[in-house]
Formats: structure tokens, C-alpha cells, sequence
């Protein structure tokens, strides 16, 4: 475990070191690692780091309102409204590494934008060990690895956070004081909720997903999930009064795991699936049903896509 009484001195001293009098700039997710870097980086270089939160529709409930609170402190945080412009990317398409691919060049396209407009010479990044682990291997392309640092010719790449685990940054996180809510924040992927729904991105099943998701978070809090998630997965019948109606699937996941590599699905009292169930039909009422999803990784993987 990383001792972080000396892992953040070193940390702000070293990015200080690498960034001096230049500018850099740093692609705010909304999750955990690239806060941290974030939050080390501004502690060693202050206004000269220009932190850009990209909100691209397929964020969480709150989220973008939560970076806004969280970071306000940065005086030179920009956050992008940039949802029209990636829904109207996405229309029509539905295989899954194309949605990231088309997601990862217009985020790219948005943050070179504001790279240049910040006239940044660095690159910060909140790369952590496993990220780098799984795009070696192949498995997934991770948009956080790759493909930001070809954008613009940046002087270097400045990843303070690089060889640690998923609880050692959260760990750095409670030391810097980070919101709680940052902090103890559940992974959530690069393309977001575009890959918790299945096949074609659409306002509609976003929506779903988007709820479906808050109300998971929120009610298997206790069982401190490495991910609890919601993904609508497809359509089915369901009833609603005298009537046969075809409405969304939505399947609830919930794992325990380290790093992501491998995870456990977790054992969920009925009655919790229950509320959890009664709590998603309630909020939309073209949702046909809820299942929760038992399978490990492997065979399965974490997200559905
Ligand atoms: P999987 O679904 O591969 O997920 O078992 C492992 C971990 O990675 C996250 N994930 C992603 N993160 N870009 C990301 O930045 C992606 O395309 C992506 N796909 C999955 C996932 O949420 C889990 O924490």
C-alpha cells in the first residue's frame, strides 16, 4: 500500500519539477484518479493548469453539478457543454468499439480545442497501474491511455498517479481533502453511460440508464460495491393495466473487486432487489423489467459493452 504522507509531497515536488513555468492542462472525468491528479497537479503548479471537464451527456446523475462544486476552487476549471455534439456522433451507431471510438475523437477534438485556447505545453493525465495493464494486453481500449497525448505536440506527459491501485488513489484522494463523494466515488467508464446501453445511444435509453444507475448507487451503498451499475440491455413485454406493452430490460450489476481485472457479483438481499426493482419501474414507466445480474468477471466483464 502506498504511504501517502510521502507519496504526495513527492508527487506535487515532481510535477512542479517536470512542469516548471509552462502551462498544462488535464482532462477532469468526474472520477476519482483524474481528481486526484488534478488536485496534485494544481497544488504544484496552480492557475498554470487549466483542468477541462468535458460534459458529454453520458455522464452520471449530478455529475457535472458535483465537478462544478468540487473543483470550483480551481479558478481555471472550464467545463464543456458539449452533449448535442456527441448524441448527433452517436446516431446510428451500434457496435460497441465504435461508440468508444467515435466518443474518444470527439473528446479529443473538444479537449484539443481547449488545449490550444490554454496554451498548454503538458499534458496531465490520471492514469493509473491497471489502465495501463489492460491496454497493453488489448483488452479494452481505454480512452484515458492513448490519444489524448498525440492531440497536440505537447512538451510531455505528466501522470502523477501512474503506478498506483484503484484504493491507494482514494486513499490519496481522503488525504487531499477531496469531497467525500469524489473520493469515494465508484469507477465509471471513459464512454460512460454510452456503454450501458446496449446498441444504439439514444436520449431515451440514456435516461433510463442514467436513473436505473442513481437509484443502484444509491441503495447498495452498504454493501460498498467496488461497481454497482444499471444497463438497459434490451426490450421485452411487460403488462400495464389490461395491456401487453414492450418496454426496456434493465440489469442491475453489483461486484466486488481490486483493480477491475477480475470482480465477484455480489449476494443482494431480495428485499434491497426489490425496492431497487419497485424504485426503477416507478421512476419510468416504459421499463418492462428488472433483472440482477450473477455473473463474475471472468466470464463476464463488468460493463455490458
Ligand atoms: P470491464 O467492463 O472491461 O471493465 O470488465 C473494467 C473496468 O474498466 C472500466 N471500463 C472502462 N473505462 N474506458 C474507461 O475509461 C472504457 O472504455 C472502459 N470500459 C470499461 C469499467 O467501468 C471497469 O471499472
Amino acid at each position: 500500500m502506498v504511504d501517502v504522507d510521502s507519496f504526495v509531497p513527492e508527487a506535487i515536488d515532481e510535477i512542479g519539477d517536470e512542469i516548471g513555468d509552462e502551462n498544462a492542462v488535464i482532462a477532469l472525468s468526474g472520477g476519482v484518479d483524474s481528481s486526484v491528479a488534478a488536485a496534485l497537479a494544481y497544488e504544484a503548479v496552480g492557475a498554470q493548469l487549466t483542468p477541462v471537464y468535458v460534459d458529454t451527456g453520458l455522464m452520471r446523475k449530478g455529475e457535472t453539478d458535483q465537478i462544478r462544486e468540487t473543483f470550483d476552487y480551481m479558478e481555471s476549471l472550464r467545463i464543456v457543454d458539449a452533449k448535442d455534439r456527441f448524441l448527433s456522433k452517436l446516431s446510428g451507431v451500434t457496435d460497441p468499439e465504435a461508440k468508444r471510438a467515435v466518443i474518444g475523437e470527439q473528446f479529443i477534438r473538444e479537449f484539443e480545442r481547449e488545449a490550444k485556447s490554454a496554451d498548454a505545453d503538458y499534458l496531465v493525465q490520471g492514469t493509473i497501474y491497471p489502465d495501463r495493464i489492460e491496454s497493453e494486453g488489448g483488452i479494452k481500449s481505454h480512452h484515458n491511455v492513448g490519444g489524448l497525448p498525440d492531440v497536440v505536440d505537447f512538451d510531455g506527459i505528466v501522470e502523477p498517479v501512474r503506478d498506483l491501485y484503484k484504493d491507494e488513489v482514494r486513499e490519496v484522494a481522503r488525504h487531499l481533502d477531496l469531497d467525500e463523494l469524489v473520493a469515494e466515488r465508484m469507477p465509471f467508464p471513459g464512454p460512460g453511460l454510452a456503454v450501458r446501453v446496449i446498441g444504439e445511444v439514444t436520449e431515451e435509453k440514456l435516461d433510463v440508464a442514467r436513473e436505473a444507475c442513481h437509484v443502484v448507487e444509491d441503495e447498495l451503498e452498504e454493501y460498498d460495491p467496488w461497481q454497482a451499475l444499471a444497463a438497459v440491455i434490451g426490450k421485452a413485454t411487460g403488462v400495464k393495466g389490461d395491456n401487453r406493452v414492450h418496454g426496456w430490460v434493465v440489469s442491475v450489476r453489483s461486484v466486488e473487486s481490486r483493480d477491475g481485472m477480475t470482480a465477484r457479483a455480489q449476494e443482494i438481499d431480495w428485499e434491497t432487489l426489490q425496492r431497487i426493482q419497485s424504485r426503477i419501474t416507478g421512476a419510468n414507466e416504459n421499463v418492462a423489467r428488472v433483472v440482477y445480474d450473477v455473473t463474475h468477471k471472468p466470464p463476464a466483464t463488468i460493463e455490458y459493452e
